[in-house]
């Protein structure tokens, strides 16, 4: 396909929602004429009348010169017929999600616009590919798919169907880069990258929740100390039961029932309950929250044992051991071993045991290790303040006095430790895992690039770092042996581990001994 330069085009966005509205205050900022249709009466007129009030909330704090907002506003033109929009060079649809009525749009569209002209979807959830199919020029037809709010989000994934020509997504790659964005390639497979990735984030709580081992607080708790912006229960409520579950459902079914990406019954009852989240004042919280709902479990008093002994290599090792020092306790170092642990005499006798999670419950560790009172402790994927939470699980055989104890030295090495059943793989553990898993499972499979998958789950879901970069950081190995630990604990599809994940032990040198 022969394409022209974009800059400044004319754009035509047809679907005059929270979605069409936000792009095409974007492409006017940026410069483009564009003319915004809405088959709903008024909708388009009204989306500019709404896009106004924006601009002068923008210039009244500053943010844009006065002149520049009313030249992005004044490019904005309302129409009532497509028809009118004919020399368009880019369309971007954002009408209602319905395969249907998106391809009878196109077909429409096609037959208006001159044939070098790109057709763009933002569906979220449908093929490109099933879009395309049909048109006399399925070739320039490609995903466009903004996120919520368009203005303020940064990521636009580029999705690219089988008919996709290479050179219609390029362009616009180039176009979303003009627009401010940062475009990031993707295969049109189901949840293109972030809706995808995302899942386990949702599905680990919710499989946690299954199990009881732990309240939405705890969870939510936890995994905002591994840096999220917001646990997943509390963004759940956010975004809204049935809108999730429906994706959830739409990525299983489009996956032909991949119990991977299995929806939850705990979500199921919710939606059924009308218990939707924040829009119907009642989730996993109530809407405002309660004080009682926010408040979590006080933390352990610290203590440390008069003798401690501690493992690992890493910087996190070295602070458990000073920060056992500082409370008294005589340290000694094992750097061989490179898990990290505290182990310590009980106060009722026999050696007590408190060891990083590596995928087997506590209850696995203190059968195999013929020793009682074991606890594990999660995960920390990021720079910690003292005094962050940190969930802890107890085995079952342990006795109560080394549960305390567990607690106390928790506390004592400078966390707000967290008591949840003892669940494999506990909470940040397990949903880091998972996250990292899909996102290999997408670089396998051609769907992205691991560095579009970082930059898409920071910039698309705010989180606090790409799947990748946590690999990075916790190493293949601790992931694989997590997975694999699941695996075998839980016996199902659910945690298989990804063949490129297991290929990296390989090639990384960092097979087990
Ligand atoms: P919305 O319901 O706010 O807006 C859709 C608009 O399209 C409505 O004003 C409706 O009257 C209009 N419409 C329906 N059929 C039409 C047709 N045949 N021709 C012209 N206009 C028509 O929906 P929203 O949220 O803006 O979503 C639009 C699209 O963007 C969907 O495909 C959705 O999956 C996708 N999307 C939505 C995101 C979100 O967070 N809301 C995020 C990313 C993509």
């Amino acid at each position: 396909m022969n394409l022209t330069n974009l800059n400044y085009a004319p754009v035509l966005v047809v679907g005059a929602g929270i979605m069409g509205a936000g792009i095409a205050q974007v492409a006017a900022q940026a410069g483009h004429p564009v003319w915004l249709h809405d088959t709903r009466e008024g909708a388009a007129a009204q989306a500019k009348a709404q896009l106004a009030k924006t601009l002068q909330g923008l210039v009244d704090k500053g943010k844009l010169a006065a002149d520049v907002a009313a030249a992005a506003l004044a490019r904005i033109t309302p129409i009532s017929a497509v028809a009118e929009a004919a020399s368009a060079k880019v369309v971007v649809e954002a009408i209602v999600e319905n395969l249907d009525v998106k391809r009878g749009l196109f077909r429409e569209l096609e037959a208006l616009v001159a044939d070098d002209a790109i057709l763009a979807t933002n569906t979220s959830s449908i093929s490109v590919t099933a879009i395309a199919n049909g048109l006399r020029l399925p070739g320039r037809l490609v995903g466009m798919h903004f996120f919520n709010p368009v203005p303020l989000m940064k990521l636009v994934e580029v999705v690219s169907g089988l008919h996709t020509e290479p050179a219609v997504a390029e362009a616009i790659f180039a176009l979303s880069q003009a627009w401010g964005k940062v475009p990031v390639h993707a295969k049109s497979t189901p949840g293109f990258i972030v809706n995808r990735i995302a899942r386990p984030y949702y599905a680990e709580t919710l499989a946690l929740l299954l199990e009881q081992a732990a309240t939405p607080a705890v969870l939510d708790a936890c995994l905002r100390a591994a840096g999220f912006r917001m646990g997943p229960c509390e963004l759940m409520d956010l975004i809204g039961h049935d809108t999730n579950f429906a994706v959830t459902n739409s990525v299983y079914g489009a996956n032909f029932q991949d119990k991977r990406y299995s929806p939850s019954g705990v979500q199921r009852d919710l939606v059924d309950a009308g218990w939707l989240g924040r829009k119907s004042g009642r989730g996993f919280y109530t809407h405002p929250q309660t004080e009682a709902e926010k408040t979590l479990p006080a933390a352990a008093a610290q203590s440390a044992p008069g003798v401690v002994s501690v493992t690992g290599r890493c910087a996190w090792a070295t602070r458990i051991a000073e920060a056992m020092a500082a409370h008294g306790a005589r340290v000694t170092r094992n750097e061989r071993n490179p898990e990290v642990s505290i182990s310590f005499a009980c106060s009722q006798g026999g050696e007590g045991r408190v060891v990083v999670t590596d995928g087997r419950s506590a209850a696995q560790r203190a059968s195999e290790l013929q020793q009682p009172n074991v606890a594990v402790f999660d995960w920390s994927v990021a720079d910690m303040a003292p005094g962050a939470v940190m969930a802890y699980a107890v085995a079952g055989q342990a006795t109560p006095a080394f549960a305390a104890q567990a607690a106390g030295v928790l506390a004592a090495a400078g966390w707000h430790p967290l008591r949840t059943a003892d669940a494999p793989g506990l909470v940040v553990a397990r949903s880091i895992a998972m996250l990292i898993n899909e996102a290999a499972d997408a670089v396998q499979q051609g769907v992205c690039t691991p560095e579009a998958a970082d930059a898409a789950m920071k910039l698309g879901v705010n989180y606090p770092a790409g799947p990748f970069e946590w690999l990075q950081r916790v190493g293949t190995a601790p992931v694989v042996h997590l997975l694999d630990a699941l695996d075998s604990h839980y016996r199902g599809e659910r945690y298989r581990v990804s063949p490129w994940l297991r290929q990296r032990l390989y090639t990384t040198g960092a097979h087990p001994a």
